[in-house]
């Protein structure tokens, strides 16, 4: 099982995404500061991942806290709380593990004065949210896993795995290895995700590591491998879910939704209901990230580029809902018109 990350008694450990493939290094992060750094700068990364370390984050840096008194660590939690919220835009889960530890911390001040006490409770919480976020993809990945054909080849842009969650078997992906768990023969094809390469560096080991095959294929080869008809469903994971189903992925998402509608082949979102955002109405509400130029112009140390060149960086694209077929959760399978059955969810 990949462990992405982790609550120890040191710290919060993670593998360093940013070294993978090529190295298997775990950081030791010691306090809240370094873990919304790990955020910022990718080593964590994927929508769940990023709301299991923010949780983390806040639980390590209260359990460092020296204040002893209720308001003291109140301030200092509010501190943390808005560091980490300034971490990444784009995914929900950041801000519904935010808002998670923000209710968890009002529930414990309630009952007691004890900061001791507090700070274990906060650390429960976020425990919790990462055997959550474990048990979620289970679940979904048995739900989606029922979608595939025994022999189905299945398309996947970005990582949304074991690494994009607290571990495990991810979202996408879980929804491949529900499959292969159910005794499918499942094969898949990876889009390697430029600029960042989640695909290749990402869902390409995590999805080598568990046998199962895959064909890495670069970004701009995803139209004629459809057209071939060598591939039978799309599925993604989200970083937001807008209460009509509007999804906001990895750049490179849309377009794929888009060819995959012109070769009539069902295009799947999977996400557990903390990625659905039912505050707002659209994907137009969405904030989208735009990240440093030099993921753009440069591999490595290597510029790609002329120097001093415009760019522009986005992170992420939003699908509209009338190119999803359905939308994978924990809770079951929403199909069209969302803005009821995702609602739905929310109240099974
Ligand atoms: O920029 P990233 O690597 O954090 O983007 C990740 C994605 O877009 C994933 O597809 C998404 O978070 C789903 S992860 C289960």
């Amino acid at each position: 099982m990949i462990k992405t990350v982790e609550w120890t008694a040191e710290g919060v450990r993670m593998i360093d995404q940013r070294l993978l493939p090529t190295e298997e290094k775990y950081l030791m992060l010691r306090s809240c500061e370094e873990v919304a750094e790990s955020i910022k700068d990718m080593a964590v990364r994927g929508a769940p991942a990023i709301g299991v370390s923010a949780a983390m984050g806040l639980a390590l840096g209260l359990k460092q806290a020296v204040a002893t008194s209720t308001p003291d660590l109140q301030y200092d939690f509010d501190y943390m709380c808005d560091l980490m919220s300034r971490t990444r835009p784009t995914a929900v889960n950041l801000f519904w593990a935010i808002e998670r530890m923000r209710e968890a911390f009002r529930r414990a001040a309630a009952e007691t004065s004890d900061a001791e006490v507090i700070k274990g409770r906060m650390i429960d919480e976020a425990k919790a949210i990462f055997e959550e976020d474990i048990a979620s993809n289970r679940a979904l990945g048995r739900f989606g896993g029922e979608l595939l054909a025994d022999g189905a080849t299945v398309l996947t842009h970005c990582n949304a795995g074991a690494l994009a969650t607290a571990g495990d078997y991810g979202t996408a992906l879980g929804v491949i290895r529900g499959a292969c768990d159910a005794g499918k023969r499942i094969a898949v094809i990876a889009d390697e995700t430029r600029p960042f390469l989640q695909g290749s560096r990402l869902t390409a080991w995590e999805l080598d590591k568990d046998n199962i095959p895959v064909t890495l294929i670069t970004d701009n080869m995803a139209g004629h491998v459809m057209k071939q008809g060598k591939v039978d469903a799309v599925v993604v994971g989200a970083d937001r879910i807008a209460s009509n189903g509007d999804t906001a992925n990895k750049i490179g998402t849309y377009m794929v939704a888009v060819l995959a509608r012109q070769h009539n082949i069902p295009f799947y979102v999977a996400a557990p209901l903390s990625t659905v955002d039912l505050n707002i109405a659209s994907g137009e509400q969405i904030p989208i990230e735009e990240r440093n130029a030099r993921e753009v112009t440069h591999m490595h140390e290597h510029r790609l580029a002329p120097e001093g060149i415009n760019v522009q960086n986005f992170a992420f694209d939003v699908t509209p809902n009338e190119f999803i077929a359905a939308i994978i959760t924990d809770k079951g399978v929403a199909r069209p018109p969302y803005t009821e059955t995702l609602r739905k969810m929310f109240e099974s």
